[in-house]
């Protein structure tokens, strides 16, 4: 039997030749990334490798110059971030982008209310999405705060509760643990594992080695905008282009 015929599901996320110019600037190559139902795929690489740009272009923020966006195999290319949502995409972002003169729970409220609601005959309502996602994220406490008197690590929540109240199937993430502490690394690599577990598909930017080898069922290593590896974690991470890179050295100069 052919692999057409075995695989009836089509990958979540798939990307295929993404590239995305800037003038003269290739920011993103050719660059092809699948992402099943149930799995967490990591991107890796330097500063500048077009992590960023990569996710823009997926969430139709940026256009890409080539290739194409399928989302559970439907052709979603150039499609507008309100049209994703309604096909299961949610994202967050490197930098956290709250509403600042709203509170968390208006925040993530407002997020809950832009899925227009399924066909199902009991569809959970926006409010409870809201106080779910919250919840999930154990920022309930802070329902009432602004964000501007948020920590670090309750705003990547509050980022991840916004994503979370959208009830998506594929959730990208713009390095989601930047910036915080081992315990809330540990927690955020929790709470990543069980949305898992119940079948989402996530793509995370992610620069944490000890959460990438925790966490990822695939690893895309970027370089100037094009994947210079890809497979199981434990591979990539010890491809000696993809160590060099890290530590800024030449391949030649790594033993082994
Ligand atoms: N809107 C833009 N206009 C021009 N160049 C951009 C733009 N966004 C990103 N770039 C360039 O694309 C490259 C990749 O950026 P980015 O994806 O942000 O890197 P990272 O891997 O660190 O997330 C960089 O050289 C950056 O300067
Ligand atoms: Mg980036």
């Amino acid at each position: 039997m052919s692999d057409r015929v075995l695989s009836t599901t089509p990958p979540r996320l798939e990307t295929v030749g993404l590239s995305c110019h800037f003038g003269g600037v290739r920011a993103l190559s050719q660059v092809s990334v699948c992402v099943a139902d149930g799995q967490i795929a990591v991107l890796l690489g330097p500063n500048g490798a077009g992590k960023s740009v990569f996710v823009n272009v997926v969430c139709g923020e940026l256009r890409a110059s080539a290739g194409r966006v399928l989302i559970g195999g439907r052709d979603l290319t150039h499609s507008p971030g309100w049209r994703l949502v309604c096909h299961g995409v949610a994202r967050t972002f490197q930098i956290p982008r709250p509403l600042r003169s709203c509170t968390v729970w208006e925040n993530v409220y407002g997020a809950a209310g832009r899925v227009r609601e399924p066909s199902a005959q009991h569809p959970p309502s926006a409010r409870l999405r809201a106080e779910q996602a919250l919840a999930r994220v154990g920022l309930l406490h802070r329902r009432d705060s602004l964000p501007d008197c948020l920590s670090l690590a309750e705003l990547r929540k509050l980022e991840l509760a916004r994503a979370l109240a959208l009830a998506p199937r594929l959730l990208l993430l713009d390095e989601p643990m930047a910036g915080l502490s081992a315990e809330e690394i540990d927690d955020t690599v929790g709470l990543l594992t069980e949305l898992r577990a119940q079948g989402m598909a996530i793509l995370a930017v992610e620069h944490v080695m000890r959460a990438v080898l925790a966490m990822a069922d695939s690893v895309y290593f970027l370089h100037q905008g094009s994947v210079l590896r890809s497979g199981p974690p434990a591979e990539v991470l010890a491809d000696r282009r993809v160590v060099a890179m890290y530590l800024g050295v030449p391949p030649g100069a790594i033993a082994g």
